[in-house]
C-alpha cells in the first residue's frame, strides 16, 4: 500500500484498481502514512498558510428537486430568501474589513436571480473590490451567461459534479436533470477561462467504491483547479432524511489522495466536515486541505440556509469568529493567509 501511496504522489496518477485497493485499506499505520504524505505535499506547495473566502448565500430558492438537499423546491417547511445586491454588497464591506480578499456568491438555482441581475452584481462587487476574487456557486446556466459573468469579473466557479456515475446520478437527481449536462457546464467554465471547482459528496446514498474510483479517475483527467469534497448529511425534510451521513475516515482518505493527485489544487476542509466532527476542519487541514470559507451572509438568513440538518454557520465557521478559527488553525500549526490564494 505504501508503495502505491509514494506511486500517487510521485506520478499524481494511479489506475482504477489502484484507487480501489487504497479507498478499502483500514490499516491505521497506512492511513497515517496517506495523511502525512499528503500534508507533506500541501506544506511544500503553499507553506502553513491556509486560505480564506466569505461565503455568501445569496439565495435559499430553487428550481431543482435534488433528493439530498435541503433547499429543493419541494421543501415547503423552509422559509425562503433572496438577497438584495446592496445586501451582498455589505457582506463584501464587512469581509473585507476583516480580511477577506475571495467573496463567493453561492446559492440554489433561482430563476429570479436573472443572468443580467448576476452578471451586474458581479460587476457592482468588482468595481468597489477591484483586488478581490469572485468566485460563483450559482448551478447549471448557459454558455452565454458564464461569459457574460466572466467579463462582469468574476474568476472562479464551483460546480460539483456530484457523482460520476450515470445510474448513480440518476439515483441522486431529479428527472429532469442530468451528468451529461453537467459535465458540459463544467467543460464551458474551464474553456472560458474560470479557474473552475468540481467535487462529490461522500456516503450519499447508494454511492459504492466503484463509483468513487469513477469520481477520481474523472478528476485525475479533468485536472480543475479547486476540489470540494464533503461528507453526506441527511437533511430530515428530503426523501433522503433517514438516510445515515457519510463517512468522516472515507472523506479524509479521499482529500489525501486528491491532494497526491493535485499537488497545487485549492482543496476545502468544507463546512460538511466540520458539522459531522467537533474538529472536523482541523482534520480536513491534516489531511491535506488549504482551503477554508468561513460564512459571511447576514446573521438572520443563515438559519435558512440549510443543506443539510445541523450545519454549521456560526463561531469558527462564520466570518466574525475569524479569531477563534485562527486560534484553532495555530493549535495545529497553521496560520490564516489573507492573500486572493489564486491557482498557480
Ligand atoms: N449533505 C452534504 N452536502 C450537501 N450538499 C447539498 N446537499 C447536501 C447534503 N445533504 C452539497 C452539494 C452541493 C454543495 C453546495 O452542497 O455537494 O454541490
Amino acid at each position: 500500500m505504501k508503495r502505491l501511496i509514494d506511486k500517487l504522489r510521485h506520478y499524481h496518477s494511479l489506475t482504477g484498481e489502484e484507487y480501489a485497493n487504497l479507498l478499502s485499506c483500514q490499516d491505521t499505520g497506512t492511513l497515517l502514512y496517506l495523511q502525512q504524505q499528503a500534508r507533506e505535499v500541501t506544506l511544500a506547495h503553499f507553506g502553513n498558510g491556509i486560505f480564506i473566502r466569505g461565503l455568501i448565500e445569496v439565495s435559499n430558492r430553487c428550481r431543482n428537486n435534488c433528493h439530498y438537499c435541503g433547499i429543493r423546491k419541494g421543501n415547503t417547511a423552509i422559509t425562503r430568501y433572496a438577497l438584495k445586491r446592496e445586501t451582498i454588497l455589505e457582506c463584501c464591506r464587512e469581509g473585507y474589513a476583516l480580511g477577506f480578499r475571495t467573496f463567493v456568491m453561492q446559492g440554489g438555482e433561482d430563476p429570479a436571480l436573472t443572468d443580467e441581475w448576476i452578471e451586474k452584481t458581479v460587476a457592482a462587487i468588482h468595481c468597489e473590490f477591484p483586488d478581490c476574487a469572485i468566485t460563483l456557486s450559482l448551478g447549471e446556466k448557459s454558455r452565454e451567461a458564464y461569459e457574460r459573468f466572466f467579463r462582469a469579473g468574476a474568476n472562479r466557479y464551483l460546480l460539483r459534479h456530484e457523482t460520476h456515475n450515470e445510474e448513480h446520478y440518476r439515483k441522486l437527481h431529479p428527472e429532469e436533470m442530468s451528468l451529461k449536462h453537467r459535465l458540459q457546464c463544467l467543460q464551458w467554465l474551464k474553456e472560458i477561462g474560470y479557474q473552475t471547482g468540481t467535487g462529490i459528496m461522500v456516503g450519499t446514498p447508494g454511492q459504492t467504491l466503484t463509483h468513487l474510483v469513477e469520481d477520481l479517475l474523472f478528476i485525475e483527467q479533468f485536472q480543475p483547479q479547486m476540489i470540494g469534497i464533503g461528507p453526506f448529511i441527511p437533511h430530515h425534510d428530503t426523501p433522503f432524511g433517514t438516510e445515515p451521513a457519510g463517512s468522516v475516515g472515507m472523506t479524509l482518505k479521499l482529500l489525501s489522495l486528491f491532494r497526491l493527485m493535485h499537488p497545487s489544487a485549492l482543496i476545502p476542509s468544507t463546512t460538511a466536515l466540520a458539522t459531522l466532527s467537533p474538529d472536523g476542519r482541523e482534520k480536513g487541514i491534516l489531511a491535506g486541505a488549504n482551503v477554508v470559507m468561513p460564512n459571511l451572509s447576514p446573521r438572520e438568513q443563515r438559519e435558512k440556509y440549510t443543506l443539510y440538518d445541523n450545519k454549521a454557520a456560526f463561531g469558527a465557521e462564520a466570518a466574525e469568529g475569524l479569531r477563534a478559527l485562527a486560534q484553532q488553525l495555530e493549535t495545529i500549526g497553521y496560520r490564516i493567509s489573507t492573500d486572493r490564494g489564486d491557482y498557480h
